[in-house]
């Protein structure tokens, strides 16, 4: 059969010498030549005809390394644009919907990322990992972080018998090309906290990177005792944030609540 002729040739080209070697550069299964049968395990498919390419099994493989890598949590791991449905009549779930699939289309001719601000049960967070496992399938290196656990994080980092280091925990979320930065907001504001969320941002806005927030706090205070985002973040946070992100408010029932009976 012409594929196994052609494998047999590939197998001399010099670098596939490295394929059994045990430095843990490649994958397990690309080294086993049974694991593909387009490529044999070499990582190239033969294209009769016309040559070779990069297989899609190595192309599958990176992909499923990215969105490892993006650790969107497994409650939202199967959410997706297509499976965000706006509610009938809600505006701003329609609004959100089509500014998320908006910036997943242009992305990356977008200069702002989105700030998803409304109540609990809305869809906030699906949007968020949508967006993000979106342009993980295009290539693009995104993370997930629940904005308390990653505060948590980095205070944990000081605790001299931690093993990792503030830089371990901050490296990921300064490389991030997109970020997610769920639950603004939601730690108890003390100085400390304030000030790393500026930080932490602010490197993000330096470096032009796109990250989208979720908050359950709004901007306008319907009673005197309401907390709005100001009063959770700081008014410099806040208005760092109207220049990174686009407001996007979202209104509407508690999704969950549907699965009461
Ligand atoms: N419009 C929607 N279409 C489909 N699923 C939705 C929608 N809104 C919410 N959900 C689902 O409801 C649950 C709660 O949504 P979530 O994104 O956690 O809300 P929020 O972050 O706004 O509190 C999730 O399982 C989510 O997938
Ligand atoms: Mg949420
Ligand atoms: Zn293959």
């Amino acid at each position: 059969m012409s594929a196994q002729t052609n494998t047999q040739r590939l197998v001399v080209v010099p670098e596939l010498e490295n394929l059994n070697s045990s430095d843990g550069s490649l994958p397990p299964a690309s080294a086993d030549p049974s694991s593909c049968s387009f490529c044999f395990g070499t990582g190239m498919e033969i294209v009769e005809g016309k040559g070779a390419r990069r297989c899609q099994c190595r192309t599958r493989d990176a992909q499923t390394k990215l969105l490892e890598a993006a650790r969107i949590p497994r409650r939202y791991s199967e959410c997706s644009l297509s499976s965000y449905h706006p509610a009938s009549n809600n505006g701003s779930q329609l609004r959100a919907f089509n500014l998320a699939y908006r910036l997943v289309r242009e992305y990356p001719a977008i200069d702002r990322g989105l700030l998803l601000v409304g109540p609990c049960g809305v869809g906030k967070t699906h949007l968020a990992a949508a967006i993000i496992r979106s342009l993980v399938q295009r290539g693009v290196p995104c993370l997930f972080y629940e904005f308390g656990a990653l505060l948590k994080q980095i205070q944990e980092s000081y605790n001299a018998l931690a093993q990792t280091s503030e830089m371990k925990v901050l490296a990921p979320v300064y490389d991030a090309e997109v970020l997610v930065l769920d639950e603004l907001g939601a730690s108890k504001p003390t100085d400390w906290v304030r000030d790393t969320m500026m930080h932490v941002i602010n490197t993000r806005y330096n470096d032009r990177k796109l990250t989208i927030f979720t908050t359950n706090y709004p901007d306008g205070r319907r009673t005197e005792r309401d907390e709005i985002l100001e009063d959770r973040i700081g008014v410099r946070l806040r208005s760092r944030l109207f220049e990174m992100c686009q407001t996007v408010q979202i209104e509407g029932e508690d999704y969950r609540r549907r699965f009461d009976s």
